[in-house]
């Protein structure tokens, strides 16, 4: 191999792996992990919809399908029918008897993380194999406290912690329970146009359907200093291969 065409395979490897995450473009049904996670009755999420919001079944989706690093993305406002399939964890592998379904509204953030299950990217899958994952705001007065199913005897536990769903989007003004409440709907008026936006029944069009605050506002895709996928080995070494080459060139 020539050193020129070496080098051409070592800057096409390299762009590969410098290139910048960009936010998943998920199917409007698919498959996905649900966990859950605990906020306060009335909190406001990063999407900045109304306290009332979390008196109906909500949830927060994982940072790079939500579409932004901090406060709203697309996702906000959007509605979706989760459908427990079996938990990602279960040995023997438990079955439900009933497939389980809720219609959850995205009020929130699940922040990226390396190993996480809100750790998918366009690039790779969280430890379930799956791009997304939903976060339920769970117990909550709005779902039935033995939702996720279990089999206490055989396991020793109630809570399986993690399960593969099925999703699929639906529209909230028809399916979610909190659609018919005026006040748990829409975005907080007191905290500024500027950082909120929880639309009631977003479909897509960009006039009902929140931006990117972080694309809006320069911020990247990912934020956090615990990821380390920005300088893992690939990195160093397309780093390294590039100083010696200008080092080279002088
Ligand atoms: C949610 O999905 C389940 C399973 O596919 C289905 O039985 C149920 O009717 C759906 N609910 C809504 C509101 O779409
Ligand atoms: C938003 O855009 C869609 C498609 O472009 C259009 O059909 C709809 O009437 C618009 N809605 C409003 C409220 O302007």
């Amino acid at each position: 191999m020539s050193l020129l065409s070496l080098h051409f395979v070592v800057l096409l490897w390299c762009s590969n792996i410098l290139q910048i995450t960009a936010w998943i473009n998920y199917p409007a049904d698919g498959f996905a992990t649900i966990t859950h996670y605990e906020i306060p009755r009335d909190y406001i999420a990063s999407c900045g919809c109304t306290p009332s919001s979390t008196h109906y079944p909500t949830a927060a989706l994982s940072q790079m399908a939500y579409g932004s690093s901090r406060a709203y993305g697309p996702a906000c406002g959007k509605c979706f029918n989760l459908t427990l399939l079996h938990p990602v964890v279960a040995t023997p592998p438990f079955t439900p008897s009933v497939a389980k379904s809720v219609v959850v509204k995205i009020t929130d953030l699940c922040p990226l993380s390396d190993n996480g299950w809100c750790s998918g990217t366009e690039h790779k899958t969280n430890p379930a194999g799956q791009y997304l994952n939903f976060d339920l705001a769970f117990p909550s007065a709005a779902i039935p406290d033995d939702f996720f199913p279990s089999d206490e005897a055989m396991y020793g536990y109630k809570d399986f912690g993690v399960w593969n769903i099925k999703y699929q989007t639906v529209s909230c003004k028809d399916q979610w329970a909190g659609s018919k409440e005026a006040a748990a709907l829409g975005s907080v008026a007191d905290l500024g146009r500027e950082s909120v936006c929880c639309p009631a029944n977003p479909t897509g069009n960009a006039n009902d359907t929140c931006p990117s605050y972080s694309d809006q506002n320069g911020i990247p895709p990912i934020t956090s200093t615990n990821i380390a996928t920005p300088l893992s080995i690939s990195h160093i070494i397309c780093l390294a291969y590039w100083l010696v080459h200008v080092m080279l060139l002088q």
